[in-house]
């Protein structure tokens, strides 16, 4: 479990999302500090935004690193080794690393403004606005694991995460507002209250809000909240129900995947291939479609993403590293080997490389002479696989 976890954070750090994510909070955090000097002001803002991309890109990166590491799944699913351990690594590995970004990020312009002795530090308010978004990332990645262990389907999967981060941003507040404008003649606090707890962004929201001294920002439901509840009890009930909020959508999804049949991904690689474009557009460098449609080479790295989950280029991972294979085969014909490293994409690999695998990789999980790279068939058809073995042989020189 341990290494599986590790290797989920190097995993995890490998990519630059994270770094993206970091730096985003770095730089929001710094800017509206140095607009408005006060920590309760900054956290006013600050939560707005917090709330809104925080589940978005929790729900985003979680169903994405879901989708693209089914390969590896499949691997470790061959593997002794628990299921629910799998799951877990996973969901520990994505949470914690995107906390971390979220944390590091908010968390450095606030030490570096307490240098000034003229500001007065806000700890507890601070300290909330980090808590609630580290629950928020906790309950939207338990969300999108859970979202892309029930759709077989990627674009299904995808849009239920974007339907659901809808429904807790916008949606949810039409449907209070309607309800508070509709039924306004009646006693609206206890069913306010209870659908407050229905949405874990509210929740999230109401936690920090309970403890700013800003009435116009607590909103309706904010409000009946502070009414019913002192803050004390107010941040204990919230913190209760984000916790909750954490353990339905994680118990589920877990349940799911233990008994879920791995079926191979449905054929919409296509469709996959534009959204994933449109979406890692940065993770691959700012490279445009046409850049890529233009270049056989870039549209070969493009399509081996998915073998980077075992293979690096350098690094062993849990397979060997692409150019230690190329190496081994350097006094074979690039033709001949062509036609071996074809078969090997379509129809997988197994034994050729146990005795290095043995020696070699550090991390073993299972019995390594179990492992074997499983058929790619199903994700890519000839030319692509011809695509990536231009890219793959591109690296010898
Ligand atoms: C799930 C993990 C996994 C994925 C994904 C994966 N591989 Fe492998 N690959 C392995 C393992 C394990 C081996 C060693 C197999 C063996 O011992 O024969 C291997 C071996 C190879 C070899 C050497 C075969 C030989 O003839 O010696 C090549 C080439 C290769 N992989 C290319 C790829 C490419 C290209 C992709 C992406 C399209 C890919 N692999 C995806 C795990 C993986």
């Amino acid at each position: 479990m341990l290494k599986l976890l590790k290797y989920e954070f190097y995993n995890m750090f490998r990519n630059k999302w994270i770094v993206f994510y970091f730096l985003f909070f770095l730089i929001l955090t710094a800017s509206l500090f140095y607009f408005a000097k006060e920590p309760a002001k900054v956290v006013s803002t600050l939560l707005q935004i917090v709330i809104l991309v925080v589940p978005l890109i929790s729900l985003i990166l979680g169903t994405i690193f879901m989708y693209d590491s089914r390969n590896f799944i499949e691997l470790l699913l061959s593997q002794p080794i628990d299921r629910k351990k799998i799951y877990i690594s996973k969901y520990l590995g994505t949470t914690i690393s995107l906390s971390v970004g979220f944390i590091l990020g908010v968390l450095i312009p606030y030490l570096y403004v307490l240098k000034n002795p003229d500001v007065k530090g806000e700890h507890i308010l601070y300290f909330s606005l980090i808590i609630s978004g580290a629950f928020m990332t906790f309950i939207f990645t338990a969300f999108a694991f859970f979202i892309s262990t029930f759709f077989e389907d990627r674009v299904k999967g995808f849009g239920a995460s974007i339907l659901l981060w809808l429904y807790v941003t916008l949606i949810y507040d039409g449907i209070i507002l309607f309800i508070i404008i509709y039924f306004r003649e009646y006693p609206l606090e206890k069913p306010v209250l209870i659908l407050s707890m229905l949405n874990p962004v509210d929740i999230a929201r109401i936690f920090v809000i309970l403890k700013l001294d800003m009435a116009a920002l607590l909103g309706y439901t904010g409000t009946i909240f502070k009414q019913f509840f002192d803050t004390k009890l107010g941040t204990m009930t919230s913190l209760s129900v984000m916790v909750l909020w954490i353990v339905i959508p994680l118990i589920t999804g877990l349940v799911k995947f233990s008994k879920k049949i791995f079926k191979q991904e449905v054929k919409m690689k296509k469709r996959i291939f534009v959204i994933t474009m449109a979406i890692s557009f940065s993770a691959s460098g700012g490279i445009t479609q046409e850049e890529i449609d233009s270049n056989p080479i870039l549209k070969g790295k493009m399509l081996a993403k998915k073998c980077s989950w075992c293979h690096d280029i350098n690094k062993n991972l849990v397979a060997p590293p692409f150019k230690v294979i190329l190496e081994r085969y350097k006094s074979v014909p690039e033709n001949t080997l062509r036609k071996q490293f074809f078969e090997v994409i379509k129809n997988g690999s197994k034994g050729r490389w146990k005795e290095w695998m043995k020696e070699n990789l550090k991390i073993k999980m299972g019995r390594l002479d179990s492992m074997y790279m499983p058929p790619q068939k199903e994700y890519y058809n000839d030319e692509e696989i011809n695509l990536i073995l231009d890219w793959l042989f591109s690296l010898k020189k």
